[in-house]
């Protein structure tokens, strides 16, 4: 059986490198991004915007190379984003147009005529929830309504690729629990492929299967979800009744990797065995064990460790992401 052919990455970059001026916001960024739902994780200035703007083509890489599509980030641009949609983070919206008129408007700048732009104006602003708020002027929009708008001007002329770059930012809860599953939905059922950034989390989580990391414009991981959580020691969390600090000491003094997380402790766990060995440990030192699972890690904790190991005096980190990990996708 001849095996199937690994399917071509929507992007890939290798050794771009961008300077606004003096200043580096991008450095030797190597990266391949598949087909499916990826996020790109940073903290402010970290570099994500600079990224997507370089991949739209929008903004030149100071060198390097990269290819969207198969096409050439820095001399078809104009090609590249006629199949992405893109999200910006900024305001993009003309505050004096109603919602159809703007969406229409973003099709016809993107080479559809007014007829099908028009007629997929409708279509979209229905999919992204303002069916009845289409002939509203965008003025009188609150924030969830304005990024649902700009989610559907992105989404106009039906792009393989859709960039958002935090499309959750200023919304409620409701709006943001919408436009998580927007996003979602366009991957499993559009088939479309999404690219997001976030300083959340858990909407990466929700929505993504990969996840970039970008910290002071350089890649400090590509990976999938499942496979970085995977890599996180495995700890028993417990919480006690009184007692804690004696419960820790006692813990420690039985050979157990224990830290105190508030008012839980996280016990490295070496076995099945390190539940009984917990019950000694509680027993010797006269505290009541209230609560005690295996700890399941989620993205946040993984993004924490990884940024305290990138900084100064990081402790305790070794076990998740040796110096072997960083920077190599998984
Ligand atoms: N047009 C510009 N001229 C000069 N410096 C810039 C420009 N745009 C961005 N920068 C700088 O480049 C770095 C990366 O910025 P970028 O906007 O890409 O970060 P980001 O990860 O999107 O941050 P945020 O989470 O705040 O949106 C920052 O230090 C920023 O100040
Ligand atoms: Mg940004």
């Amino acid at each position: 059986m001849t095996p199937e052919p690994t399917p071509q990455p929507l992007i890939e970059a290798s050794a771009l490198r961008k300077m606004y001026g003096p200043h580096l916001a991008l450095d030797d960024v190597n990266l391949s991004i598949p087909h499916g739902a990826t996020g790109i994780l940073g903290p402010n200035g970290a570099g994500k915007s600079t990224l997507f703007k370089c991949i739209l083509g929008l903004i030149r890489a100071t060198s390097g190379d990269g290819k969207v599509l198969n096409l050439d980030m820095r001399t078809e641009g104009h090609l590249i984003r006629s199949k992405i949609g893109y999200m910006p983070e900024y305001d993009s919206l003309d505050p004096g147009l109603n919602a159809i008129d703007q969406v229409r408007y973003s099709g016809e700048l993107l080479g559809m005529n007014t007829s099908s732009a028009t007629q997929r104006a409708h279509e979209v602003l229905e999919y992204v929830g303002l069916k009845d708020q289409r002939y509203r002027k965008i003025e009188t929009f609150s924030t969830g309504m304005k990024q649902a708008t700009k989610l559907a001007c992105a989404l106009v002329h039906d792009p393989e690729i859709l960039i958002c770059d935090e499309p959750t930012n200023g919304l409620d809860q409701r709006a943001r629990k919408f436009m998580l599953e927007t996003l979602r939905k366009t991957v499993t059922e559009g088939g479309r492929s999404v690219i997001m950034s976030s300083h959340v989390m858990d909407d990466v989580q929700e929505v993504c299967d990969r996840i970039v990391m970008i910290h002071k414009g350089r890649i400090v991981v590509q990976s999938n979800i499942d496979e970085l959580v995977s890599q996180v020691e495995e700890e028993i969390e417990i919480s006690v009744w009184g007692g804690a600090s004696e419960m820790e000491s006692q813990l420690s003094s039985m050979g157990m990797s224990v830290r105190r997380l508030g008012r839980n402790m996280r016990v490295s766990k070496e076995g099945d065995e390190t539940y009984s060995r917990i019950m000694e440990a509680a027993s010797a030192c006269g505290v009541q064990v209230r609560k005690m699972a295996d700890y399941e890690p989620d993205l946040e904790d993984i993004f924490l460790l990884i940024m305290e190991k990138l900084g100064e005096g990081v402790k305790g980190t070794e076990d998740l992401m040796t110096d072997d990990h960083m920077g190599v996708s998984v």
